[in-house]
């Protein structure tokens, strides 16, 4: 596909311009423009316009009247292979991940497996409304390889890295500090900076990694400033008194990590649900992410995250679908759950909460809001034109709904992949297969 030089989309524009505040449903820094032209040129936002005003000069033009115009979703954490084993039943996480999971990993030692299974993935995620993800795929080095190389062939901001892990896992699934310590050094030098593409040191969380293999991934994130850390924290609590077993000097399970140099503005932390007050202000301190993930945290039974008081702390909070432990690649199912966890805390998330997680939120997390997650000139075409209501059910609603937080709370509880209408990866649309 060729990229239009002169692109101009025209629907209800919708993206932030600050964090809005917890509970408010009319919040400063909302920015809804209705009925106005997009303009794209060379994949990159250049302006917004009124419809009513005329559009100047030679655009491909595409009218999306009544539709709503949003950044591409940001995934924060999300597991390629685990598509494979979305929707397994019966087990909390240490049981899930060897009854379901490290087999489905196994089979990407395979390349035909890799190979196809990252294209499935990527154009999965598309077909979502998702246009950047923070991924986990396998622990073999042509896994990520062939993630990348998807990834750069449909344009898409991806973050991910090896999966590290040489203990308590299967030896198919296992690496040893060496190896791993060169594989994740090549595939920096081959991938990083390159595209639109970023790597991650991925451990994948304490207990399936050695202190010596720690250690190793705190190197290599000292040796190669900019680079990414990605790894589970605290989820479940079979795993946070494990990983107190294992490691029995450390104040607590971000401890391990922050001992071993992973902990800083550059990284993901899945879940956070298990922590204490000291953790939120190191984590908010080093300016690292919660990658909250209600579907799986339910799904998997693993607790309710405490958003309010990572956001009391000041830490940095997004939104992500943890597949397969979630149960959808859907950012709209995924605040759906969101609001419902805080439901059962007793809290209300609104729909601002949760878009601004889900796109400049985690794009300000990533330090990659220049580029992702708003409508702001200068930044990349990541766009998604969505249909606010499909069905009779949600139409009906739609209908009845009192101003644009309620309709858009509607849309973001109802909706998932059907409602999405088009997908533009940096001014390029992309097929919804
Ligand atoms: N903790 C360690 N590995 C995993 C994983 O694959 N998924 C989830 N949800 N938690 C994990
Ligand atoms: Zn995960």
């Amino acid at each position: 596909m060729t990229t239009p030089q002169r692109l101009a989309l025209r629907g209800d524009l919708l993206d932030f311009t600050a964090t809005p505040g917890w509970g408010d449903v009319d919040p400063a820094g909302v920015r809804w423009r209705p009925d106005h032209w997009l303009l794209v040129e060379a994949g990159r936002i250049v302006g917004a316009q009124p419809a009513c005003v005329d559009l100047a000069g030679d655009w491909v033009r595409h009218e999306f009247p009544g539709r709503l115009i949003l950044p591409g979703f940001i995934d924060t954490h999300v597991h390629s292979p685990q598509l494979d084993v979305i929707a397994s039943y019966g087990t909390e996480l240490l049981d899930w991940l060897t009854t379901h999971t490290f087999p489905a990993e196994a089979r990407y030692a395979e390349e035909a497996v890799a190979h196809a299974g990252a294209a499935r993935f990527l154009d999965a995620l598309l077909a979502h409304g998702t246009t950047s993800a923070v991924v986990f795929p396998t622990v073999h080095k042509r896994s990520v390889d062939h993630l990348f190389e998807a990834a750069a062939e449909r344009g898409m901001r991806v973050v991910a890295g090896k999966i590290l892990m040489d203990r308590n896992a299967p030896a198919d699934l296992c690496d040893d500090v060496v190896q791993a310590e060169r594989e994740c050094t090549e595939l920096i030098e081959r991938w990083h900076g390159r595209d639109r593409l970023a790597y991650a040191v991925t451990v994948r969380f304490a207990p399936t990694s050695s202190p010596a293999q720690l250690a190793m991934a705190g190197r290599l994130v000292a040796r190669h400033p900019g680079v990414y850390m990605q790894t589970h924290l605290a989820e479940n609590r079979a795993e946070v008194d494990w990983v107190h077993a294992l490691f029995p000097d450390a104040r607590s399970y971000l401890d391990v990590y922050a001992g071993a140099g992973l902990l800083d503005d550059r990284s993901v932390f899945a879940h956070g649900i298990w922590l204490d007050d000291a953790d939120r202000r190191a984590l908010a301190d080093a300016g690292a992410q919660i990658a909250h993930s209600p579907s799986s945290n339910l799904f998997l039974g693993s607790g309710l995250f405490d958003w309010r008081a990572a956001e009391a702390a000041g830490v940095a909070v997004s939104l992500a679908s943890d597949v397969g432990g979630g149960t959808s690649l859907s950012m709209l199912r995924t605040m759906a759950d969101a609001y419902k966890v805080q439901a059962l805390r007793g809290e209300r998330l609104t729909a601002w909460v949760a878009l601004h997680a889900a796109t400049r939120g985690a794009a300000r997390a990533l330090r990659l809001d220049a580029e992702i997650g708003s409508l702001e000139v200068g930044a990349a075409a990541d766009v998604c034109v969505w249909d606010v209501a499909v069905g009779a059910v949600a139409q009906q609603r739609h209908y009845l709904a009192r101003g644009l937080h309620e309709r858009l709370f509607a849309w973001m509880t109802l909706g998932d992949d059907r409602n999405l209408v088009g997908a533009w990866v940096a001014g390029v649309r992309r097929d919804l297969t």
